[in-house]
């Protein structure tokens, strides 16, 4: 199977690179990525040696080179996106040229390219906000973004549905929770929590702190990915979460008993605006379909993932510093 991977140099892109290169012996991956200030090369120097794997440098948005690497795969998994909401309230121009404009790139080139076998990954943050006591979202609930992010992404599964029903296009998707592990980007809350604190800086955290979110380790999800890919049932949607629903207070809080830190080193700023209170999932159709639940306890996942941002600061420290761009304009210049 050749595999076409686009926003591999990312969080979840580059665990699912390593993810398919482990488990699946007989296949090919092309990682198309941008490196955008999020995508990161060394996210992925285990693998940049294997023969199996090719990094193409490249922009989702532009349909010629799109196309030549299509022609050449069996299937699309696209993760290529802006992700972080934060960015999206200050300027969501990117968001919607790649998120949108980008998917829809990589739709067409499925389609004129006999109909290729295209996976999705969305979040569940197309759904809108719940409250404290509210269902978790299942595949049924409507499609209610509220942030800039958000309304990116679901403009892309309408794109993505609509090549199905319009065009036959074989394509699943997935909308999952909020994700951590290994090679988070050190601006989203918990790998920033732990670097700050590692730094000896305090946590920001957004208001009251009680908005609530599941937390999915990233091994699961890329587990589930895999598993849609393998057994899913074309033209679907699958919701896959954490088990793990937690308030940003508690949430804190385990990390700074984790790291043996006190209180003080949390500091209450200013909330986002629209903040969304929370998102929970039910994962009962992947479980019931497909036989996938998230094996990893936030607990364990929390102990494990400190102690791989205590082992990797130098990843972290050159994100911080900045120094990760210079190698990036070594290879291919300045950009801004
Ligand atoms: P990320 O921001 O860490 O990585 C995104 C990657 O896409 C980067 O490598 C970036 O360089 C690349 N990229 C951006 N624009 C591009 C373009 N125009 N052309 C080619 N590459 C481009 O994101 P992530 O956290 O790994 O998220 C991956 C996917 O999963 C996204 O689609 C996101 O919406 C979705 N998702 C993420 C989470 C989460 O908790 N991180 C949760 C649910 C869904
Ligand atoms: P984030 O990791 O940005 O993911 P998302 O907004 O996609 O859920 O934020 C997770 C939660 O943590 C969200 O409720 C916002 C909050 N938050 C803080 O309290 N402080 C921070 O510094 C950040 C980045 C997020």
């Amino acid at each position: 199977m050749k595999y076409l991977i686009t926003g591999g140099a990312g969080f979840i892109g580059s665990n699912f690179v390593r993810h398919i290169l482990k488990n699946h012996k007989d296949a090919t991956v092309t990682n198309i990525d941008a490196l955008t200030y999020a995508g990161n090369l060394g996210n992925l120097k285990d693998v940049e040696e294997d023969d199996r794997y090719t990094f193409i440098h490249g922009d989702i948005c532009n349909q010629d080179m799109v196309d030549e690497l299509v022609k050449k795969t069996d299937i699309i998994v696209h993760f290529a996106a802006e992700s972080h909401v934060d960015r999206s309230v200050r300027d969501a121009t990117a968001f919607v040229k790649t998120n949108v404009a980008g998917t829809l790139t990589l739709l067409d080139s499925a389609k004129k390219h006999g109909n290729k076998r295209f996976h999705h990954v969305s979040t569940d943050e197309v759904f809108g906000a719940l409250k404290k006591d509210d269902s978790a979202f299942t595949e049924e609930t409507p499609y209610d973004p509220r942030s800039p992010y958000s309304a990116s992404k679901a403009a892309s599964d309408h794109l993505v549905r609509a090549y199905f029903h319009t065009h036959n296009l074989p394509m699943t998707i997935s909308n999952c929770s909020n994700n951590y592990g290994p090679f988070h980007f050190p601006e989203k809350l918990i790998p920033l929590a732990i670097t700050n604190l590692l730094e000896g800086k305090k946590v920001p955290i957004y208001g009251k702190g009680d908005q609530v979110r599941d937390w999915l380790h990233v091994n699961d999800h890329c587990l589930a990915i895999d598993k849609i890919i393998t057994n899913g049932t074309i033209g679907k949607t699958y919701l896959i979460g954490g088990d793990a629903q937690t308030t940003n207070n508690k949430l804190v809080r385990m990390i700074l008993e984790i790291m043996n830190k006190d209180e003080s080193f949390l500091e209450t700023v200013q909330d986002r605006p629209g903040h969304d209170f929370r998102y929970a999932i039910n994962h009962d159709k992947i479980t019931k379909e497909l036989g996938w639940v998230p094996e990893t306890s936030l607990d364990k996942g929390l102990q494990d993932t400190v102690q791989w941002y205590s082992q990797n600061k130098q990843w972290w420290q050159e994100i911080k510093s900045g120094q990760y761009r210079k190698y990036y304009e070594q290879q291919y210049g300045e950009k801004k």
